[in-house]
């Protein structure tokens, strides 16, 4: 049975409710995190439960509850939902209830689901993907906050030009990431990666550590020009792994295929996930 943790309980998934006057409801004031199992653990849930309390923090709410609490329902949804090989593990700390249905009132809820992880077409992988620009800055970018409107219309208008990402950039043309990625770029032989502006991937991290191993590093502002030129380009996140970028907006990247520094971190990802990587067609 798919067991959803809300609010204090263990509900099947359609007894599983708030109440309409939480904030996260009423004003889309709320934060999550995403995280995946691989091997049926969950992969980096220190980092992702350390993002979810500064997200909440961030925007003004303070958690009710320790890391080691939080970590231990994670892992009894795990465990409740043994119909599950692989899931994904959303976490949201939502506002709460309101008695003027604006300023919170100290009492945020937790809600914890197990979902499935979409498959990704392999081709992403072995070919490389398009992607688009997208004039758009996130409201306090470090924070995870619910609100994915602007990602939501981005990533519509990606999808009727044949992309499968949209890269939010600054009116000055500074490219910051993507609507649920972070951006690399190889330039000049270096791996760089926008410093500012943007939410702290916990996969941003994990490539960091692995590129330091292969290239220089550098996290830096990326103008449009800059990515433009770079000889290799890729976006990360929990679910998309390691995803070659071939194409943004008409311009084609490099020699427009997957070039040999995103693979060699592709295969780096991989080995240090024990071989299951979401870097490979099922993610
Ligand atoms: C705006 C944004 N940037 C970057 C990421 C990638 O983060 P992570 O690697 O932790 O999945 C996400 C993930 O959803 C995101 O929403």
């Amino acid at each position: 049975m798919k067991t959803v943790y809300v609010d204090g309980k263990f509900l099947p998934w359609d007894k599983a409710m708030i109440p309409v006057d939480d904030l996260a409801v009423l004003r889309g004031y709320a934060v999550c995190d995403i995280i995946r199992t691989i091997g049926g653990k969950p992969y980096c849930l220190d980092a992702h439960i350390d993002r979810l309390l500064s997200s909440a923090t961030k925007i003004g709410l303070t958690p009710a509850w320790t890391k080691q609490e939080i970590k231990e329902l994670v892992l009894k949804v795990i465990e409740k939902n043994t119909h599950m090989d692989e899931a994904n593990i959303r976490i949201l700390v939502t506002g709460g209830s309101s008695p003027d249905f604006f300023s919170p009132a100290d009492n945020p809820r937790l809600i914890i689901l197990a979902t499935d992880i979409p498959a990704l077409p392999a081709q992403w992988y072995t070919k490389g993907v398009k992607v688009i620009t997208f004039f758009q800055q996130r409201v306090l970018p470090d924070a995870k906050a619910t609100n994915y409107i602007p990602a939501v219309l981005a990533l519509k208008k990606a999808k009727a030009q044949g992309a499968v990402e949209a890269l939010y950039m600054t009116r000055d043309n500074m490219v910051l990431e993507g609507t649920t990625s972070n951006l690399f770029a190889l330039v000049d032989g270096t791996l760089v990666t926008p410093e500012n502006g943007v939410l702290k991937g916990i996969t941003r991290k994990t490539v960091l550590a692995l590129g330091e191993k292969l290239f220089p590093v550098s996290e830096q502002d990326l103008s449009l020009d800059t990515l433009l030129s770079a000889s290799e380009l890729f976006i990360t996140g929990t679910n998309k792994g390691i995803v070659p970028v071939i194409q943004v907006n008409d311009h084609v990247i490099g020699t427009g295929l997957p070039g040999p520094g995103t693979r060699a971190l592709i295969e780096a990802m991989k080995n240090q996930q024990g071989g299951t990587s979401n870097s490979s067609s099922v993610v």
